[in-house]
């Protein structure tokens, strides 16, 4: 078992993998990324997490130098090689390497880095007693639907988060919760779930749509309208979904207890639904 790094084609021992200093990904964050895992070794969702990388690309006129076929044969020969009980996938397209200017380079050719490590599941007490949160303005730009590598207010809310010994920042623009640091935010009121619509406020999550759909198929009321501040104060339960951490409850809000303190009925139904939707 090892550490993979991919650069440009080649894979080779993640320690091996370097980066020229004029990288527009490094100077600029000019770049879009994508990050997923395997379940029994097979990746999760490959489909979809291909299909947005795409999309954020094209969101920023950033051209793919594969396919999706290739993509896909790539991402399986990483986790082959890695040799991990469970791999997690990580993969950042950037504008290339050029003199630093802010326009696009004339010529320059995108820089393509894929790391596979060992997936470290989340630990099972924070799974089963739930986490708590922290909430932050949300400053980040217009554009959050695109999975850009500019991750710097999230790696900001995330600290913030960390000394205040929550688990994950909770984002919220204009009294509305818009997502979570690096997951996006479900909220359950009298039986509804309720979570931010999908546009340019919030990542469109894959991990969202699977559960919003597992949600639908047991009967529940969906509905993507975004959450005030206050509601999600007196939510029922609520959740952060997301490639690594899944379906977790949140029973703390900035050290408040939310609904009963304790991981919500819906959000332990919703997780089994998901484990059992793995196969
Ligand atoms: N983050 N919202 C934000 C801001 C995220 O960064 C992520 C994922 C999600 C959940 O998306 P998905 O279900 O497709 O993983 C929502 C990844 C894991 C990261 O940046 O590490």
């Amino acid at each position: 078992m090892s550490d993979i790094g991919f650069l440009n084609g080649r894979f080779m021992p993640l320690e091996q993998a370097m980066i020229p200093v004029e990288d527009r990904g490094f100077q600029f964050g000019d770049g879009v990324y994508e990050v997923l895992r395997t379940y029994r070794g097979v990746p999760y969702q490959l489909e979809a997490h291909l299909a947005r990388l795409e999309r954020s690309a094209q969101a920023i006129g950033l051209s793919m130098p594969y396919r999706v076929p290739e993509w896909r044969e790539f991402v399986k020969e990483g986790i082959r090689l890695g040799g991990h009980d469970e791999s997690k996938v990580y993969i950042q397209v950037t504008r290339g390497v050029a003199p630093r200017d802010h326009a696009f380079p004339a010529a320059a050719s995108s820089t393509v880095v894929m790391t596979i490590r060992a997936m470290k599941p989340l630990s099972q007490v924070l799974r089963e007693t739930g986490v708590g949160v922290i909430m932050m303005e949300d400053l980040r730009w217009g554009r959050c639907d695109i999975k850009s590598v500019n991750l710097l207010p999230n790696v900001m809310a995330k600290q913030r988060a960390q000394e205040a010994g929550a688990f994950e920042a909770i984002f919220v623009r204009d009294g509305l919760v818009t997502e979570g640091a690096v997951s996006n935010v479900m909220v359950v009121r009298g039986g509804v779930l309720a979570t931010a619509p999908e546009g340019e406020r919030i990542l469109s999550g894959v991990t969202r749509s699977v559960v919003l759909a597992l949600a639908r198929q047991e009967g529940v009321t969906v509905q993507e309208q975004a959450v005030s501040l206050e509601e999600l104060r007196r939510a029922d339960e609520v959740f952060l979904t997301g490639t690594t951490v899944e379906i977790l409850a949140v029973v703390r809000l900035g050290g408040a207890p939310i609904g009963t303190g304790r991981p919500g009925e819906l959000t332990g139904l919703l997780s089994a639904r998901f484990r059992a939707s793995l196969g």
